[in-house]
Parts: structure tokens; sequence; C-alpha cells
């Protein structure tokens, strides 16, 4: 066999995958973050794109609402317990948003949560909180302000003034990764040109300096991970609201309504059992899900946003393990279940229940499957019947045992790895079994 020509340059980009693989490795086995998205949009109940909506001037803007983020139940804590009762692996905080408003004590401004009404440093109470739970935690940081009219014009018009823009934004994330203790993931967002000349990506990162901007993240926190929003690849993918699976590692970040931050008037409330269909599909096809809640002006949690995820967390606590370190089998299919598997284990994650009996068509299933499967935490064996194309599980109750959702499992034996195709509809019932 002859190996692969080497150069240093290979080499070298070798070496920095496997430092990517070991640096993902945790997060991937997670599987399930927390999102929090809080600032002073919270008191407009408008969500986080207000200012920018209404045009209001930043006098006006901060004027009518800071006042308003009293945070007096807020609690570090509780947060981070809500997280671990989620299920949930790992939480993002918002360090600033795209209105500027920024979370944490810093020299930078005077326009932070320190110096403001609620004369908290909110990044230092959730990432300690975190820290003391054992929690991963990383924080969410826009890099645009809407405030600077620097944004607006871009890296062209007036050089000098984006200069002092961006060394501003380097300033406000240095303070970010070098005050809190270890974090873990590093949240960009907001890098897009506004009507700037350039457009391509290569040059928006240029112009936000985020080769320069990750280095000094990386120096001070080695281990770290950064999204794609510098507009850099960096280490993973971030579709948003919806599912896009990425050829590399990705996570769906998702709303339990509509909004991002708290509103009486986002009346598209998820249910548990959407969120865990939702995380099944991106676990079935590589991915994490980071699902936001958007806690009030006073710092607590809606009812419903706590109980959704509490009955999520729930669901978790007794079939996760076909969630965390769960792989993709098959790629997306149309079918009313998922396929998800660790190791040799394999697992049929039924989003839409079939009754006694399910057939899923060979293709989808790459591996031979014993004689018995599991329904998982039920204590009920189900026979599987092969015919030519199909596996049949049988001995299912009629009526879903959990109303969440329900898991089949078994050992795939042998486990081939090649990746199968999925038809739509999953089984191959009517062709000639
Ligand atoms: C979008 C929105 C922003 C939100 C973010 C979360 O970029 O502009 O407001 O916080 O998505 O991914």
């Amino acid at each position: 066999m002859t190996l692969p020509e080497t150069n240093p340059t290979h080499v070298e980009d070798l070496d920095a995958n496997t430092e990517q693989k070991q640096r993902l490795a945790w997060w991937q086995e997670a599987r399930f973050g927390m999102f929090f998205h809080f600032g002073v949009y919270t008191a407009t109940e408008q969500d986080c794109w207000h200012i920018f909506n209404a045009r209001q001037s930043p006098e006006e803007y901060f004027g009518e609402f800071e006042h308003k983020l009293t945070a007096e139940h807020f609690d570090a804590r509780e947060l981070v317990k809500l997280a671990v009762r989620a299920g949930c692996r790992y939480i993002v905080f918002p360090a600033r948003h795209h209105e500027g408003y920024c979370l944490w004590n810093t020299d930078t401004t005077e326009l932070h949560s320190v110096r403001g009404t609620p004369k908290r440093d909110f990044v230092a109470e959730v990432t300690e909180a975190a820290h003391e739970a054992g929690m991963k935690v990383g924080l969410y940081f826009s890099l645009l302000d809407w405030r600077f009219q620097a944004y607006w014009d871009g890296p062209t018009k007036d050089p000098v003034a984006w200069r002092s823009f961006t060394d501003y934004v380097h300033a406000q994330v240095e303070e970010l990764v070098t005050r809190y203790g270890k974090l873990d993931i590093f949240w960009y967002d907001g890098g897009w040109p506004h009507e700037w000349e350039i457009k391509a990506n290569e040059d928006v990162a240029k112009a936000w300096r985020s080769k320069e901007l990750n280095a000094m993240i990386r120096r001070h926190q080695p281990h770290i991970l950064i999204n794609n929003r510098s507009f850099l690849p960096e280490d993973f993918g971030t579709p948003e609201k919806q599912l896009i699976a990425e050829g590399r590692a990705w996570e769906l970040c998702n709303t339990l309504a509509y909004y991002w931050g708290h509103s009486p008037f986002d009346n598209n409330h998820k249910t548990p059992q959407g969120i865990l269909a939702d995380l099944a599909e991106c676990v079935c096809q590589g991915g994490n899900m980071l699902i936001n809640v958007g806690p009030k002006p006073d710092g607590t949690i809606d009812p419903w946003q706590r109980h959704v995820m509490e009955q999520v967390g729930e669901w978790l606590g007794k079939y996760g393990e076909c969630i965390y370190g769960g792989e993709a089998v098959t790629p997306g299919c149309l079918a009313p279940w998922v396929i998800t598997r660790r190791g040799d284990d394999i697992y049929v994650i039924l989003s839409r229940y079939p009754g006694d009996s399910l057939t899923i068509g060979k293709h989808n299933l790459p591996f031979a499957i014993p004689g018995e499967a599991e329904l998982l935490g039920h204590g009920i064996t189900l026979t599987v019947e092969e015919s030519a194309r199909n596996y049949r599980f049988n001995g299912l109750p009629d009526t879903p045992p959990d109303p969440l959702g329900n898991v089949i499992k078994f050992k795939a034996q042998p486990l081939k790895t090649e990746r199968s195709t999925c038809a739509i509809g999953g089984s191959d019932v009517n062709a000639g079994a």
C-alpha cells in the first residue's frame, strides 16, 4: 500500500483536524444545549430586533426600556438548574446582542448591566453558576452593534472609523474570554454585512479580522469551540430554526415558540413532543440542537417554557441513551420514525406511533437484526420478523405507552458502517415482501 504523499502543510492540516475532533468530542456526545436570549429587548416584549424595527435612536430606545429590565428575580443557579432538568448538557448565554447592551462589567462602554438598572454582571453570575454545577458554558456575542455608524457604513467607506469600531469589538471579546474562567463555546452572531461594498465571506471575515480574533480567543481558551458566524468555518455550523444538516459538526439553534426573547405576544408555543421530535431528527442526521429560553424582564422564566423544558428533560431521563452520543444511521427520512445508534445499539425513535407493529424497509437498517428487540423503558420484548425487503417489529402495545415518544432498541449484528438510502415513507411494504 502506498501512503499518500505528505508535506508539512498536509501534516499541519491533519493535526488541526485531529485537534478539532478532540475538541468536539464532548459536544457531540452532549447533543442538546440550552440557549438564552436576554437583554434590554426583553423589556420591549417585541424581541431582539426591536431597536432596528422601531427605528428608534439608542437614546430613545434605552431611555424607554432599559429601566424596565429589572432582573430582580434573575437567578443564574436557577437557569442552570433548569438546563439540567431539561436534559441539556451545555448552555449558551448572551453577552451582547445586536442592540449593544453588554451583560457584563465591561470597560469598553458605559452601556452595561452593572452600571444600568440591574446592577448585575450576568456573565459573571451565569459562568460561575455553570462552573459550580459542572455545566459546560458558552457565550453568545454579536459582532455588530447597531449603535455604531461604522457598522452601517462598513469597512470601506470610512476605514478609520471601521478600525476603531472593530477594535472595540475585539476588546470586548478579549474581556469575555479572559475574565470569566473557562469557556467552552464562543457563539458568534451578527457578522453579516449591511449594505457594504463587500459581500464575499472571506472579505467579510477579513473586515472583522476574524482570524486574528479567533486566534486571540484560542490563545486564552485553547479548548474552546467556536461557531461559524464570524464568517470563518471554525468548529461547527449553525443552521437556524430550519434543520439543514451539514457535512460536518453542526447545531440547529431553535426556538420554543417563534421569538428568541420573551414576549407575551408569541403564542406559537411548541410542545415537548415537537421539541423532542426536532432533537431526534437532529441526532439522526449527526447534529446537535440548541433550544432557546427567553427569561422575562424580571429574570424569571415563563411557566410554559419551564413546563415544556421539564417535560423534555423527563423524557430524556428515561430514554436519553438514544440521544446523547447518538449518531446517524440513515440520512433524513420523511418517515414516522428516525434511527440513531450508539456503537452496536440501534434506536428507532417513534415520533408517530404505529400501533401494534412497525414495518421498516431493510434499506434503512444496513445491518443484520436479531429476532428480538425491546421497547425501551417498558420491559416489553418485541419479535422481529424478517422478509425479503422489510423488518417487522411485532408486539407493540396498541396505544403509545409514552405520549411523548417511544423507542425501540436492539443490537445490530454485525454493524456495517456505510450509509444506506432512505425511501420516502420508510418501508417497502408494497414492493412484494
Ligand atoms: C439571528 C437573529 C438574532 C438571534 C440569532 C440566534 O441571527 O438575528 O437575533 O439572536 O439569530 O441564532
